[in-house]
């Protein structure tokens, strides 16, 4: 492919989004340990770019909302090592913890929400986890 053909075509598909898988799965202990912001989100994406998409549904299958609850808590051990780890280093002051926690606080809401079957509560928790995500990248 030309070189201008693969530039048109990077165009065209970048903003259907899809980022980089991480580079293997991790445990939550190993999340704790992860060094690498961008491997961290890397995972993230991974793990709630698939239900994101969903917080338009108005109802959820009891598959869903499984799913959901056993992906949830992978992103509060995430949110929990940008808290604990990223705060303090370079741009990232005591804002980028507060998006953390954001973060960290709709995980867990989705995770109560899926668990107790409350799709409406899932849904919302969906929306405020896009909310924490689209805000931290609007700031830092
Ligand atoms: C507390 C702040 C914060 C939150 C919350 C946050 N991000 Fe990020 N995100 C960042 C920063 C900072 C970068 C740039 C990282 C780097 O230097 O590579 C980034 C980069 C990314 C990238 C690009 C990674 C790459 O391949 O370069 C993706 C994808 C991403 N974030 C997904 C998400 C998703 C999905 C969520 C929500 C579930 C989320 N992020 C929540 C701060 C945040």
């Amino acid at each position: 492919m030309s070189g201008r053909r693969a530039w048109l075509l990077a165009v065209v598909l970048l903003p259907l989004g899809c980022p980089p898988a991480p580079e293997r799965d991790y445990t939550g202990d190993e999340v704790a340990e992860l060094e690498s912001i961008t491997e961290i989100m890397r995972l993230q994406a991974q793990i709630a770019d698939p239900m994101l998409a969903k917080r338009d549904q108005e109802t959820f299958s009891d598959d869903e909302l499984d799913d959901m609850a056993e992906a949830a808590p992978r992103l509060e051990a995430t949110a929990a090592r940008l808290r604990a780890h990223f705060v303090g280093q370079g741009a990232f002051d005591e804002g980028f913890g507060e998006w953390a926690d954001k973060l960290g606080a709709s995980a867990e809401a989705l995770a109560k929400g899926a668990r107790s079957r409350k799709g409406k509560a899932a849904r919302e928790a969906l929306v405020a986890m896009k909310a924490a995500c689209a805000g931290c990248h609007e700031n830092y």
